[in-house]
C-alpha cells in the first residue's frame, strides 16, 4: 500500500447476490469470541469473513472464477490494479469481455474480468447458463466505479495466509472441519415467492438433494463439536431439516421486483448450536408434537 493512500476497513471488493452485508449486525453478535479456524464453505462476497477478519480462516467456493480472484486480490493487488485500470467501461465492452473465455486468460485478466462484469452487469447477479457461460446483461449504469485501490488492498491483507478451496462443501467440511472450529454457512436458498433465483451461481443448481447433504453435514459439524451459523430461508424443507437447532428469524432486505427495481423485506432464518443470542437463550431442541417454530426466536 503506498504511504499516502487511505487506510479503509476491508469488505467484499465484489457484489454478490444473497451478500450479507446488510445482516452483519444480526450476524456479528452470534460469533462466538473464540474459536480455532474460521470456515466458510460458500463465500460468495465474504461480508461475514471481511467484517471480522479471523487469522485463521478457511475460504471456499464451487464457483472457480470467484476463487481465482480471491487468489488474485490475495496474491497480486498491484498487478490487478494496473489491468483495471486499463478497463473501459462501454456496453460493446462490456459484451466483448462476456463472450471471452476465461480459461484463456491469465489469473490477472480472469480476476479483472469478473470484477468488471459483476460491477458492470445488471444487478450485480453473478448468473451462468448450462454451459457455464456468464449471461447477466449490462446494467446500464451511467457512473460505475469498477475499483477502489485502498478496498482490494484491505481485502488483499485481510486473505494474507488465509486458505482458499475451490471444492464442494461436503468434501470441504468432512476433510478440515474439526472440535472448536466455528464455521458460517450460507448456502443459495430454496426458492420462496416469485422473483426468488438463488439457484443459478453455477452451473450446478443447488437442489433440494443438496439442501438434504448439507443437513446431514451440518449434523456432523455439531457432532464434530463445532460452532456453526447457517442463513437460510423461511421455507418448510429447511425448518424441517434443521428442526432440533435454535434459530432466529431476521428481517433480510431483498429486491422483491425485478423489473421495478424495488426493495422489501424478507423473513430469513438463522440456524445455530450456539447457545445463546445476546443474553437470551436459544432453545436446540424440539419439543416433541409442537410447531418446530418454538425454537424460533425473532429479532427485529
Ligand atoms: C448465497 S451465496 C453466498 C453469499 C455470501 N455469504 C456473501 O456474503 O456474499 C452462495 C454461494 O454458494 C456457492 N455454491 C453453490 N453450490 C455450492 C456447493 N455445492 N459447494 C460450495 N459452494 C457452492 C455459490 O457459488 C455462491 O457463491
Amino acid at each position: 500500500m503506498g504511504k499516502e493512500e487511505e487506510y479503509v476497513s476491508p469488505k467484499p471488493f465484489l457484489k454478490w447476490a444473497g451478500g450479507k452485508s446488510k445482516l452483519l449486525h444480526k450476524l456479528r453478535p452470534l460469533v462466538p469470541s473464540k474459536y480455532d479456524h474460521y470456515i466458510e464453505p460458500f463465500v460468495g462476497g465474504g461480508a461475514l469473513f471481511f467484517c471480522l477478519c479471523p487469522h485463521d480462516a478457511i475460504l471456499s467456493d464451487l464457483n472457480s472464477e470467484l476463487m481465482n480472484c480471491y487468489r488474485v486480490v490475495r496474491d497480486k493487488p498491484e498487478e490487478l490494479i494496473r489491468f483495471l485500470g486499463s478497463m473501459s467501461i462501454t456496453k460493446e465492452s462490456f459484451y466483448a469481455m462476456r463472450m471471452q473465455n476465461p480459461t484463456n486468460l491469465s489469473d490477472v485478466e480472469r480476476a479483472a474480468r469478473l470484477i468488471y462484469l459483476n460491477k458492470t452487469c445488471y444487478n450485480g447477479l453473478y448468473r451462468v447458463n448450462k454451459k457455464g457461460q456468464f449471461n447477466t446483461p449490462f446494467g446500464q449504469y451511467r457512473l460505475v466505479k469498477l475499483y477502489n485501490p485502498p478496498q482490494i488492498h484491505a481485502a488483499s491483507t485481510a486473505l494474507q495466509g488465509v486458505m482458499l478451496l475451490e471444492l464442494d462443501f461436503e468434501p470441504l467440511l468432512l476433510s478440515y472441519a474439526h472440535s472448536r472450529d466455528f464455521v458460517y454457512l450460507d448456502p443459495p436458498y430454496p426458492p420462496v415467492g416469485r422473483w426468488s433465483d438463488f439457484k443459478r451461481y453455477t452451473k450446478e443448481f443447488f437442489t433440494e438433494k443438496d439442501h438434504i447433504r448439507l443437513a446431514k453435514v451440518v449434523e456432523e459439524l455439531d457432532n464434530r463439536g463445532c460452532k456453526f451459523i447457517l442463513s437460510n430461508a423461511m421455507h418448510p424443507l429447511i425448518l424441517k431439516l434443521y428442526a432440533k437447532f435454535g434459530k432466529i428469524d431476521v428481517e433480510a432486505p431483498r429486491y422483491i421486483n425485478c423489473r421495478a427495481g424495488k426493495r422489501g423485506n424478507v423473513s430469513e432464518l438463522l440456524i445455530t448450536n450456539i447457545e445463546c443470542y445476546e443474553g437470551t437463550p436459544l432453545p436446540t431442541h424440539q419439543i416433541h408434537g409442537k410447531q418446530t417454530d418454538l425454537t424460533t426466536i425473532h429479532i427485529q
